[in-house]
């Protein structure tokens, strides 16, 4: 083995030595403080004043498409296969270092420092044909939408063991486990390497997982965690290629309950019509761990998700791309969701992505609507924000028990909207026990009455009774219209008996 190394590395040494100018394979890595690195791989030809080859970035890899300058100096241009995303790269070698840094619009990125490393090193993995479809036996889980908390809106990359016992203890403490958010989810960034044997190791920031699931079960909360079918994660981490079936068998050993699976780095290697093979890899491993584990699929609502989501035993699919702490963002994509009502029900859920409440870009007004739409769409409730430090307005908005048991309803069906005059909307949706849930949104920048025709929100003769669901008050009714006011982007959600 010594032997062997040896051999390895010299004959490294030699091509590294007579290596011309920019031709070869660099590496620049960074400390992500967790015990492992972000690794940018640049493999580079350089040939008749013209730079070619590929550059690999946490979950990209990218082509060179264009290139200026030489070793002295030089600018890469370089695209995704799908031509999808560019980016440009200036650098220069200095010695035996390359001196490299991203061109971003907002100026130049932090300088990074690549050395030679061996020519194949950072390659993709080979390429793995995905399974023939069929379709996995349903998982019995998510009856009504899933709810509990998701690192990733708050913290991003900045989780780790303590947060997440601080927020679990927070979250069975102060009343939001009552209400029914059970799942602690840890997303990106929990990864460590694989040890000898394949096995997923998570990273420092995590020590002991199994512990770490021992303590979230004792508050009476499930534990979820994050992967990718690709080989790797959007922030660069281990992905699950080629581990499918052992990483189910590692997280259902840990006490995991829930699975975040996301596209990222496997866009490196399969086409969008190869997702739903893809994702039901996972989906038959999971099923196959023994263990009882939610299967939340994030693929930003690419091909058509929601046509083959339940197939691949996918109990929720992400329908959008990224969800923002903002009004333009939330609004965005809540009031786009109406053509998918269709394929949301028990078991199998649209999700229009985590919740933004209590981030602090938007007004309570805001997020109760945010509150209200996600409610009224059946989407998935899972909190987002630092709920060990909760004041008492993001909590009334969270917990608010009528409007959790409008997204719960055991129906499960979607809402649809059903009248619409410029800025302001009514959705509306059945119920389990035959009342009506009615949200009136006005989406403008000022306060307006809204006025329109119970016979418009789907009910064939005017309602007696409502209940108004935020300001907890019952309503009698007796006109064939409703007018109200509401504020600017704000909601009046009403129960209808
Ligand atoms: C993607 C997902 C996000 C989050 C990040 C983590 O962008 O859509 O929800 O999981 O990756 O890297």
């Amino acid at each position: 083995m010594r032997v062997i190394e040896t051999l390895f590395l010299s004959s490294t040494l030699v091509s590294a030595a007579t290596a011309a100018g920019l031709t070869g394979n660099w590496l620049a890595d960074k400390s992500n403080g967790d015990g492992t690195l972000r690794r940018t791989y640049f493999h580079l030809k350089e040939e008749d004043l013209r730079i070619t080859g590929t550059i690999r970035t946490t979950q990209f890899f990218y082509s060179i498409t264009d290139s200026s300058g030489g070793p002295e100096g030089f600018t890469l241009q370089a695209v995704l296969p799908h031509g999808d995303r560019r980016v440009i790269f200036e650098g220069k070698l200095e010695g035996e270092r390359l001196r490299i840094n991203e061109v971003r619009s907002s100026g130049p990125g932090p300088a990074m420092v690549a050395h030679r490393v061996p020519e194949d090193e950072g390659a993709l993995p080979a390429y793995i044909a995905p399974p023939g479809l069929h379709p996995v036996p349903d998982n019995g889980l998510a009856r009504t939408p899933p709810m509990g908390w998701n690192s990733w809106n708050k913290f991003a990359t900045r989780i780790d063991d303590p947060t997440v016992r601080q927020v679990a203890s927070a979250i069975a403490r102060n009343g939001m486990r009552d209400a029914g958010y059970i799942y602690i989810n840890i997303d990106d960034t929990w990864e460590g390497e694989r040890d000898g044997r394949g096995y997923i190791q998570p990273n420092r920031k995590f020590p002991d997982m199994k512990e770490l699931a021992d303590y979230v079960h004792s508050k009476g909360l499930k534990l979820g965690i994050y992967s990718s079918p690709g080989p790797n994660t959007c922030e660069g981490y281990e992905g699950s290629y080629g581990h499918e079936e052992q990483d189910a068998r590692t997280y259902a050993a840990w006490g995991i309950d829930y699975l975040k699976y996301d596209w990222c780095g496997a866009r490196n290697l399969y086409h969008d019509d190869q997702m739903q093979a893809v994702y039901q890899k996972m989906g038959d491993a999971l099923l196959a761990s023994g263990r009882s584990i939610v299967f939340s699929l994030c693929q930003y609502g690419l091909a058509e998700v929601w046509k083959w989501g339940p197939q691949v035993g996918g109990n929720l699919w992400r329908t959008t791309g990224d969800i923002r702490d903002s009004w333009v963002s939330i609004s965005r994509i809540g009031f786009d969701q109406d053509r998918l009502a269709a394929y949301a029900g028990p078991g199998h859920w649209n999700d229009p992505d985590m919740l933004e409440i209590g981030n602090g870009h938007m007004s309570d007004t805001e997020y109760r609507t945010h509150m209200s739409l996600w409610s009224m769409l059946a989407a998935p409730l899972i909190a987002g924000n630092d709920v060990r430090d909760l004041p008492d307005s993001i909590f009334r908005i969270l917990t608010n028990r009528e409007v959790i048991a409008i997204d719960q309803d055991p129906a499960g069906h979607q809402a649809r909207r059903v009248w619409q005059s410029g800025d302001q909307e009514v959705w509306s949706r059945e119920l389990a026990n035959g009342d009506i849930a009615v949200a009136i949104f006005n989406r403008g920048d000022e306060t307006a009455t809204v006025t329109f025709r119970w016979a418009d929100a789907g009910l064939s003769k005017p309602p007696v009774r409502a209940r108004d669901l935020w300001s907890y008050s019952d309503l009698k009714l007796s006109e064939p219209t409703y007018s109200g006011a509401v504020p600017s982007h704000g909601v009046v959600m009403l129960r209808v008996h």
